[in-house]
């Protein structure tokens, strides 16, 4: 193991090898197995939807893909996403031949910014037999992707407002998103379709996968038929054009192992941000970004936000950590900046062209020790002094 202070590492202190043997000795490896129905269920209990509200695909980009084709998503569509996320939210929007329609975030969280959605939707579309176009494009603007940042949720009701007024469906990028609270009810909870990742990166992992979630079993029957090929009968029948994005029962495995300590990480990734909060309350060259007022982040990673006129540079404060072997780094780029989007359809995102700049992301691993921590801190104290 690296004697490094990672950002964030995976947390495997459970039954995961009891559970991975399994598979091994009942020969369930792949698609089909006991352990991928199991894991669904459990993640629905762990979000606060009913049995059969979600369906286990191979990674978060896929639950999107196909959460958004389930939606009614087609070819030459527009979609709706913030500027700061992970490029998977825009590339999703791409596998299905639609076009994302790049808009802003707002600075306190980095999520996306719902005055400014409105005010592109007022100002720069037309509604027609019920469906919102493009002025400019003429493309139908067919979904929003609200993106939890960092963990922290969007503030749902006004988008939602938003969405209803245009009749546009919402799909959450919630892939950091588990365990985070929007108003005190969990993300299943929203009446809202989304997705999770459980990249090796994120709060628990399956090594690579994802779950799409709904409270309309409509459309996760639709994400769990189009992930399995389609498949329409038992004598290899296919009734459409499908694909192999269904999750395995050996992730599925790793993945049930996780949820059952899911509680006790949120617990200790929530400590850790505390002890962040409590030591990086006196800086006015940056801010840690913090809950909002409408909910609680799942505290995925912590990150910092410098002030524009700050002219201590992040790469010197990322070079100073690594000097004493702890891991920090740039985050994002923001979509609009990306070479496949840089001539998609967008607000004006001047504000963002240096947000790569800004943000810094710390050590958040729940398994991250207090004098660790405390070294960090200090770091950071030197940095800004
Ligand atoms: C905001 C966001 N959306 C989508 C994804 C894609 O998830 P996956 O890597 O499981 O495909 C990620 C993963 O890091 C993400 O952070």
């Amino acid at each position: 193991m690296s004697d490094w202070i990672e950002i964030s590492t995976p947390s495997l202190r459970g039954k995961e090898c009891e559970y991975l043997k399994e598979c091994i000795n009942t020969n369930y490896v792949s698609s089909i197995g006991p352990f991928i129905n199991d894991f669904e269920n459990l993640v629905a209990e762990n979000i606060g939807l009913p049995k059969h509200s979600t369906a286990a695909t191979s990674c978060g980009t896929t639950a999107l893909q196909l959460g958004l084709l389930a939606l009614g998503v087609k070819p030459n569509d527009l979609v709706i996403v913030p500027t700061y996320t992970f490029i998977a939210t825009a590339n999703a929007v791409s596998h299905i031949g639609a076009s994302p329609w790049i808009l802003g975030s707002e600075m306190d969280h980095l999520t996306i910014d719902s005055d400014e959605l409105e005010k592109e939707l007022e100002i720069n579309t037309f509604t027609k037999n019920g469906f919102t176009f493009h002025k400019e494009t003429n493309q139908r603007i067919a979904c929003i992707i609200p993106v939890y940042v960092f963990g922290y949720p969007p503030d749902i009701d006004p988008i939602k407002k938003i969405a209803s007024k245009f009749s546009i469906p919402i799909l959450l990028d919630s892939a950091c998103g588990i365990g985070a609270k929007y108003k005190g009810s969990k993300i299943g909870q929203s009446d809202l379709p989304g997705i999770i990742s459980f990249n090796g990166n994120k709060t628990i992992t399956t090594g690579a996968g994802g779950i799409f979630y709904s409270n309309d079993e409509i459309f996760v029957n639709r994400v769990k038929h189009l992930s399995s090929t389609a498949k329409s009968s038992s004598k290899y029948e296919h009734n459409e054009v499908g694909y192999n994005y269904r999750m395995s029962n050996i992730q599925a495995a790793l993945g049930l192992a996780q949820l059952e300590q899911l509680e006790q990480i949120i617990d200790e990734k929530k400590m850790i941000h505390n002890n962040y909060k409590q030591s990086l309350n006196n800086y006015n060259q940056f801010k840690l970004i913090r809950n909002p007022s409408w909910g609680e982040s799942s505290h995925w990673l912590n990150a910092i936000l410098i002030n524009k006129d700050t002219p201590k540079k992040i790469e010197n404060l990322i070079q100073k950590l690594r000097d004493f072997k702890i891991r920090s780094n740039y985050f994002w780029k923001p979509l609009h900046l990306q070479k496949p989007y840089k001539k998609s359809l967008k607000s004006n995102l001047y504000e963002l062209n240096d947000i790569q700049e800004r943000v810094l992301v710390l050590p958040s691993s729940p398994t991250l020790k207090i004098e660790e921590q405390e070294k960090i801190i200090d770091i950071l104290n030197q940095f800004f002094k």
